[in-house]
């Protein structure tokens, strides 16, 4: 089974950034982590700041992976270009959130991905990754 795990903007800095409300682990630390809980599966992770980086990696996976876990970060509030690429591929995306941001400020309310996805993951801390993980694995 093949599932990329796709990070958007500043999630990059995931252990430094805000920890009281995203945590004080690095993503490559926890990627680590679930790579060594899930040795069954080819797992990828791929992040960027970049918009059109992102659209990229969601063409180039979305036609031959068995699923994607994807964080857009605050892309996913303002970015009808990711939302068209959701919606534009076949292979299952599921979208997650390490925060609830339905408990945050109104403009993280809107997702332009949410439409296009399978299903939704939003405010388990980094563990968002691993119960969509689950479900792919199902
Ligand atoms: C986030 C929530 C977004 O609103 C925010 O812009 C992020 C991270 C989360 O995982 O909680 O960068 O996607």
């Amino acid at each position: 089974m093949k599932i990329i795990i796709i990070n958007g903007p500043n999630l990059n800095l995931l252990g430094k950034r805000e920890p009281e409300v995203y945590g004080n682990q690095s993503f490559e630390d926890y990627f680590g982590g679930l790579q060594t809980r899930f040795p069954q599966v080819d797992l990828e992770y791929y992040q960027s700041n970049i918009e059109g980086e992102l659209i990229d990696k969601i063409q180039q996976t979305g036609f031959s992976y068995d699923g994607i876990i994807l964080n857009a970060a605050a892309y996913t509030h303002t970015s009808v270009g990711i939302g068209d690429a959701v919606k534009a591929i076949a292979s299952p995306v599921i979208e997650v959130h390490i925060s609830n941001t339905f408990s945050r400020e109104s403009f993280r309310h809107q997702s332009f991905i949410s439409p296009s996805a399978k299903g939704i993951i939003i405010g388990f801390g980094l563990q968002s990754y691993e119960l969509a993980l689950r479900h792919f694995l199902q």
